[in-house]
């Protein structure tokens, strides 16, 4: 059965020229499919890249779809489950977001990447988990409304000595990871290092020796000369870590680190995707206009050194 659908699947990506995007947080079975494999940001960028694909399918969350297709004017880009959300991102609108820049005149306003492409239009400049320190940063003393992770912010805040004023949203997955979890697993293997999201809350990273986003996790993971590794961030990342580390043992913190929204995506329905050309995704030119600006900016903070 599966074996079908993984050929059907083979057949119809050359046919439709489609190439698939995987984030580290999907199901292993569609990592192993994928062409790439990488957090939100690397594959937006990957996307861009290929050059001979009319249709990118997009197996991971709906801001990361949206992203891509914003990224990416002249494709397609589809997703097998466009049910499948991200509940931090939707904990703000850009109803909300302008609400909270009128109560801050002159403040300006950085999004993480995990939010709807409104509020990213309502923004000066986006982030990611990987490059937020460097993003704030490059803003020298102005006041910095950071939205909608307040917990990235705290680690922000944390790494650069300085306040934000930071909007309430949190990751209800990476919230379920406590400090006393992290303190009994480190007991029953105390000879392995502790890495952490910085969506956990900051007493979960106070206990880690790691607090990484999921690509630097990879790129520690092909570093270090650690062998052992108690992991802090959603389950799928463990696939993605043994395939480019075999020689390191990677631990699960908790069973409780487990997006649903990220478990949509099956072969079936990636099938069902390149055979129907369904479902699309697509982001209004204005909105993702004024989102790209906020895109585009943090691209070229980012690459600067
Ligand atoms: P990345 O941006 O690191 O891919 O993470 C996305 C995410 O949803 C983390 O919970
Ligand atoms: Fe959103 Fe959290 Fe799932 Fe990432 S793990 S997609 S932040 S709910």
């Amino acid at each position: 059965m599966e074996e079908n659908l993984l050929a059907d699947i083979e057949r119809l990506r050359r046919e439709r020229r489609a190439v698939i995007l995987a984030h580290t947080y999907q199901p292993p079975e569609i990592q192993d499919l994928a062409d790439f494999v990488d957090d939100s940001y690397g594959l937006s960028v990957k996307a861009s890249q290929v050059a001979d694909a009319d249709i990118i399918v997009f197996c991971g969350v709906q801001f990361m779809a949206e992203t891509a297709a914003i990224l990416n004017p002249g494709r397609q880009v589809l997703m097998p489950d466009p049910e499948a959300g991200c509940p931090m991102a939707d904990m703000i609108t850009a109803e909300q977001l302008r609400q909270f820049k009128a109560e801050h005149p002159g403040a300006l306003t950085v999004c993480y990447v995990n939010s709807t492409a409104e509020v990213k239009a309502e923004s000066d400049i986006c982030c990611t988990s990987s490059n937020a320190v460097k993003i704030v940063r490059s803003l020298g003393d102005a006041e910095v409304l950071f939205v909608p992770d307040q917990h990235l912010g705290r680690f922000v805040e944390k790494q650069l000595g300085r306040r934000l004023v930071l909007w309430d949203g949190f990751c209800p997955v990476h919230y379920a990871l406590g400090p006393e979890t992290i303190r009994k697993m480190k007991q029953r293997h105390p000879d392995a290092k502790v890495m952490v999201h910085p969506e956990t809350r900051p007493e979960t990273q106070d206990a880690a020796d790691f607090i990484l986003s999921t690509g630097q996790m990879l790129d520690l993971a092909k570093t270090t000369s650690h062998r052992k590794f108690l992991v802090g961030t959603e389950e799928g990342i463990l696939h993605t870590l043994r395939k480019v580390a075999p020689h390191i043992e990677f631990i699960h913190t908790s069973e409780f680190l487990r997006c649903p929204t990220m478990k949509k995506t099956t072969l079936t329905n990636v099938k069902a995707c390149l055979e129907t050309g369904q479902t699309r995704i697509t982001v209004p030119a204005e909105v993702a206009a004024k989102a790209k600006i906020a895109i585009d900016k943090m691209l070229q903070v980012s690459a600067a050194k």
